[in-house]
């Protein structure tokens, strides 16, 4: 069976004393018996949330990395100053970076590549928006996407895909399960044609308002192995919650 995971992406939010409230709140929490628990944050915060949460069992990743190892690159981190500061993962072209900051499909490639060549997991987020959902060009534009990064990377050095449909982000309207499933069971079919093996274990990940009431049905399908939780992972109560639902399918 697959790998479980949940990860949190807290975007631009939170503040010392949150990073501190959540962790504390989680600890006192159940702990998951086999589903890999994971929190991106901020970067200033990551150094404090490494050493509350690896204590806890919870792995720490960014949110976004530079595609350059060093250099005069202002305002920017490299893959290799997250894994120094304990990184183990890293979202890349995230929705919100392709829309707002003009991420291209070989810009994410390049940031998966160089999370890879730092030790870091990527987790690549591809996704369609509604326009493109309702013209029919769904799969189109997520195997767009996805190829990108197979043309640079081979699929077993992938942390996850996340499929985050971006209609269902922020919106409180998750994809329905079915939904949901299709479009992972295209991704993994389309890894498959580069490695077979590979697309047999590599966590293909839904985000796009999850919540603790609707986590268990989509982590039931046979081709969603966890998810990438937005606005409820700003709670830990909630978030555990979500993390057990993926715990619970053994
Ligand atoms: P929400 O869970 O707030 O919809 O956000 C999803 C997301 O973008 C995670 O990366």
């Amino acid at each position: 069976m697959r790998e479980k995971i949940v990860v949190a992406n807290w975007k631009m939010n939170g503040s010392l004393k949150h990073c501190r409230e959540w962790a504390a709140g989680f600890a006192e929490l159940p702990k998951p018996q086999q589903a890999r628990t994971v929190v991106c944050a901020p970067f200033v915060y990551l150094t404090e949330i490494g050493r509350l949460m690896m204590p806890i069992g919870i792995e720490i990743g960014a949110e976004d990395v530079n595609e350059n190892p060093s250099g005069a690159y202002t305002g920017e981190i490299s893959a290799g100053m997250l894994a120094d500061v304990g990184c183990r993962w890293c979202i890349v072209g995230h929705s919100e970076r392709r829309q707002l900051f003009g991420e291209t499909d070989n810009r994410v490639a390049m940031k998966a590549l160089a999370a890879v060549k730092a030790g870091l997991r990527p987790i690549v987020c591809v996704g369609e928006t509604l326009a493109e959902r309702e013209s029919g060009a769904t799969e189109r534009v997520i195997l767009r996407q996805l190829t990108a990064v197979l043309s640079v990377l081979s699929p077993k050095d992938l942390g996850a895909i996340a499929y985050e449909p971006v209609w269902a982000i922020g919106t409180g309207k998750s994809a329905t399960p079915n939904v949901a499933q299709a479009v992972h069971s295209a991704i993994r079919q389309r890894v498959a044609q580069v490695n077979a093996e590979a697309a047999q274990t590599l966590p293909i990940l839904y985000g796009g308002s999850v919540k603790p009431e609707s986590a268990a049905s989509l982590f039931a399908q046979a081709d969603i192995d966890g998810g990438l939780v937005g606005g409820a992972a700003l709670d830990p109560v909630s978030f555990h919650a979500i993390v057990m639902a993926a715990d619970a399918l053994r």
